[in-house]
């Protein structure tokens, strides 16, 4: 039996904007706060709800499909095989808490780990990023060009700076030098977001060192429909069903920054 995406699609955009009004509603109501494995990694009631509120859906209509979900609601998965939900509810919680914007709903839905279709909404701003595998991909109805080639000197590129200080992934002075060649470096702290930025041409690189697959699943459908590259910091695929580090960006650039800045 063939899948109905279309179908798919749908149901997964109704209730993305409905958990986006939850959402909200949410901000009328006080926050219940956890830290989980530090005082950096925050979860939220909301969190929680949100992702609940996914799996409740998924299971009710397609009871057949599997849910990997950060907030760990969803199935214990060990292998992609059939259609696999990859789940952040909310990708920045710690924006979320602290600004109430720069945070995104991100899901990519895969079939035996191939990206079918990925979604980032920008619930503050109404903003829904999307793509289905070879249907290209939209900011709303907005269909997005494919990504153009840029220079160096040209690019402003999104890294933390945690990476610039001394850590154990990547050479500091290396990435230092980047900074200083780009024409300029911004931070959102929402890895969804940012991946929608590039694809939406607001950005032309993202480098961190350490993503868990729900931070980049829906970004990953999304990048690739217009053209940009997603590996690791060693030019690999992405493990979808571990961490990794995860370095995006437009086509030219990826090869240029990996050779001379990343590759030890
Ligand atoms: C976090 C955000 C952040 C990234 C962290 C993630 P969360 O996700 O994507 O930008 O730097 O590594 O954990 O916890 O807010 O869903
Ligand atoms: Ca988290
Ligand atoms: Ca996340
Ligand atoms: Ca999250």
């Amino acid at each position: 039996m063939s899948t109905n995406w279309e179908h798919i699609d749908k149901c997964a955009k109704e209730w993305i904007k409905e958990a986006g009004e939850r959402i909200h509603q949410a901000f009328r109501k006080t926050l219940t706060i956890e830290t989980k494995s530090s005082r950096s990694d925050l979860v939220t009631n909301v969190d929680k709800e949100v992702e609940q509120f996914f799996i409740e859906r998924i299971r009710q209509t397609f009871p057949s499909h599997r849910v990997l979900g950060e907030e760990g609601f969803g199935d214990c998965i060990s292998a992609l095989d059939g259609i696999v939900w990859i789940i952040d509810p909310i990708d920045g919680t710690m924006n979320f808490i602290h600004q109430r914007r720069n945070f995104a709903i991100s899901i990519g839905i895969f079939a035996d780990g191939i990206g079918m279709l990925g979604y980032v909404y920008d619930v503050v701003h109404d903003e829904l990023y999307y793509a289905q595998k070879g249907k290209g991909a939209f900011l709303n109805d907005q269909p997005l060009p494919v990504l153009q080639p840029v220079s160096i000197p040209e690019a402003i590129i999104c890294l933390n700076a945690s990476w610039i200080i001394e850590n154990k992934q990547v050479d500091p002075k290396q990435l230092a030098r980047l900074v200083q060649e780009v024409r300029g470096t911004r931070s959102y702290g929402s890895a969804a977001l940012e991946m929608a930025y590039i694809a939406a041409g607001r950005l032309d690189a993202y480098l961190t060192m350490r993503l868990s697959p729900w931070d980049f699943a829906g970004g990953l459908v999304i990048i690739k429909e217009v053209g940009g590259l997603v590996t690791n910091i060693d030019g690999e695929p992405l493990d979808l069903l571990g961490p990794s580090s995860v370095f995006v960006s437009k086509p030219g650039l990826h090869r240029e920054i990996l050779q001379q800045y990343i590759r030890k």
